[in-house]
């Protein structure tokens, strides 16, 4: 039950992920689209990089002649900037402006120079995503600026809002140029505290004792944190995911920022009827190239087990859900239980022989059947390596089966050809052990599904479910395990109990947990966590109206 909606003229969002599938931020928007729109309507103005060419089309975007036709032909925007206008084919559908941004890089040192004056971000440091990042979000704040021109928004009560980092320029500069307009940075993640993980030091513990901006320069990373400390800084509005992520960005962007923690829409889901034979196929195409892979037959009793999600080892608790695996076969499982490990990585292509065994329907297995696409680097991936160290063979006589898909899931991986969500309905459990997961969408989207997860104290996600009273796994369909800096272990054999249990349970049992699980998805719906925004939009609001009463 949300707030009183608080009345909005006009209200944008930037983000890089706009009709752009890359991660969890893309889930944020095109979940919480729908329900921004039964709130505000067509006010709501997302706008995205325009990285598509003809060959290359967004597949989200769809583009229309008429929508805000007046202001694009006479939008005043520098060369080499230009916008296409539509819509956003999710839930919701709500207008999309897509900004193209290459005549930003020959201006970049012009304003990299003023946000350096005004805001003492330092891009001298920069390299990698750097420029293309701020170039988007400089040409998205012109492109702001010229709608705002247009439409004239003197006593309008109009927000811009941006995601994470890559967005921090566009915020600066309407900050800088639009006074009235009230400005909300959301970062999904902090710069620093995700690189500190990443390079294996702990995190929590020491927490207190970390410095942003020496932590920057150890890491090599000054530019990307001083510009995400300037917009955490300037912005009306600060806000992040979760609890645990708010004390990280207190300490390390030295501001505490409101919690709106990440919601999901049902829609996504398919309907009751629908339900059974969306399952039903999914597991059929999950069995059928584990068995083309490793010319074993796979009766329907089979367990079937994933993590997926961003290629960060470490982070994401892919080492510890391996370990736990290694673990698992040594326990009491009585079924074949599939593992799969669903991350993308630098793949070239889907294998050969395994397409060909698909097509020919064939059972034999494979060379080195763990895998369903060629590495660029297979000794180097660190999933890779450990799948073998441990020694996951696949052959016959082995109870637990794992499957390294190293490939995106958008429906043409060459190998299971279906979406994320197409195969997500078929599991029987996922496994998110993460280090470092502000919020965690993988677990939610899990149970959205029906689908029992076991996750970490870490994520902001599961810090969410402690937060219920029926939060045990079986009540809630959540296994949320207590992790720290030092007990990985523990952790790992956690994980593999709780496999067992959830092997060992029958189909109704099993169904139980399910329904549960859903239910509790429930309660992470968009209608209700709307509320958080909704805040961050009356202090935004409030700020702008302040500064600008006060001239
Ligand atoms: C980032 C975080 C992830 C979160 C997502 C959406 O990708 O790493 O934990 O779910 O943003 O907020």
């Amino acid at each position: 039950m949300y707030k009183e909606p608080i009345s909005v003229d006009l209200l944008f969002e930037t983000s890089w992920e706009v009709c752009n599938k890359i991660g969890g931020i893309y889930t944020v928007l095109s979940t919480k689209a729908k329900t921004l729109q039964n709130l505000y309507k067509d006010k709501t103005i997302f706008i995205g990089p325009d990285v598509w060419t003809k060959e290359n089309p967004s597949p989200y975007f769809v583009e229309s002649r008429v929508l805000l036709k007046e202001w694009k032909a006479q939008a005043n925007l520098p060369e080499g900037v230009s916008i296409r206008v539509g819509r956003w084919n999710i839930p919701g559908k709500p207008i999309v402006v897509l900004v193209k941004f290459d005549g930003m890089y020959s201006v970049k040192d012009e304003f990299y120079g003023r946000m350096w004056q005004l805001y003492g971000v330092d891009s001298l440091h920069a390299y990698g995503d750097y420029d293309e990042g701020c170039a988007f979000a400089h040409a998205s704040g012109l492109v702001i600026e010229s709608y705002c021109d247009y439409i004239g928004i003197r006593d309008k009560k109009v927000i811009a809002h941006f995601d994470e980092w890559t967005t921090g320029m566009g915020l600066l500069y309407v900050k800088d140029r639009l006074p009235s307009v009230g400005t909300i940075f959301t970062t999904h993640a902090t710069c620093i505290g995700r690189s500190i993980c990443g390079n294996g030091k702990p995190l929590y513990d020491y927490l207190r004792g970390y410095n942003g901006d020496q932590m920057a320069m150890e890491l090599n990373m000054q530019s990307k944190h001083s510009l995400e400390k300037a917009a955490a800084n300037a912005a009306d509005c600060f806000t992040t995911v979760s609890d645990i992520t708010a004390m990280e960005c207190e300490q390390l962007l030295e501001r505490r920022p409101l919690v709106t923690p990440n919601g999901f829409e049902q829609n996504f889901v398919p309907s009751k009827g629908k339900f059974a034979p969306a399952r039903d196929a999914a597991r059929s195409n999950l069995l059928n190239v584990a068995s083309s892979l490793t010319g074993c037959k796979f009766s329907d009793d089979t367990f079937i087990v994933a993590t997926s999600g961003r290629c960060e080892y470490r982070n994401k608790g892919i080492d510890l859900y391996l370990d736990a695996l290694a673990r698992l076969r040594d326990l009491n499982v009585k079924r074949q239980v599939i593992a799969f490990v669903m991350v993308p990585a630098w793949a070239k292509e889907p294998r050969k022989d395994l397409e060909s065994a698909l097509a020919l329907r064939r059972k034999q297995p494979l060379a080195d059947p763990v895998i369903t696409h060629i590495l660029n680097n297979p000794t180097e991936d660190p999933i890779n390596c450990r799948i073998h160290e441990i020694g996951f063979a696949n052959t016959k006589t082995d109870r637990i089966k794992v499957i390294y898909v190293p490939s995106y899931l958008n429906g043409d991986d060459g190998i299971f050809n279906s979406t994320y969500y197409d195969l997500l309905i078929g599991m029987d459990a996922t496994v998110f052990p993460s280090y470092y997961e502000p919020w965690g969408y993988t677990p939610l989207e899990s149970i959205a599904f029906g689908v029992p997860t076991i996750t970490t104290t870490l994520s902001g996600f599961g810090q969410w479910i402690l937060t219920s009273e029926d939060n045990t796994f079986s009540e809630s369909g959540v296994n949320v395990i207590a992790r720290g800096d030092f007990n990985y272990d523990e952790v790992a054999d956690r994980i593999a109990r709780s496999l067992e249990y959830l092997v060992g349970l029958d189909s109704s049992d099993m169904a139980i947990i399910r329904s549960r699980a859903m239910n509790t998805a429930s309660l992470a719906a968009w209608s209700y966590f709307i509320k958080y925004y909704v805040e961050a939009f009356a202090i935004a609001l409030e700020a702008a109206q302040t500064r600008t009463s006060g001239r």
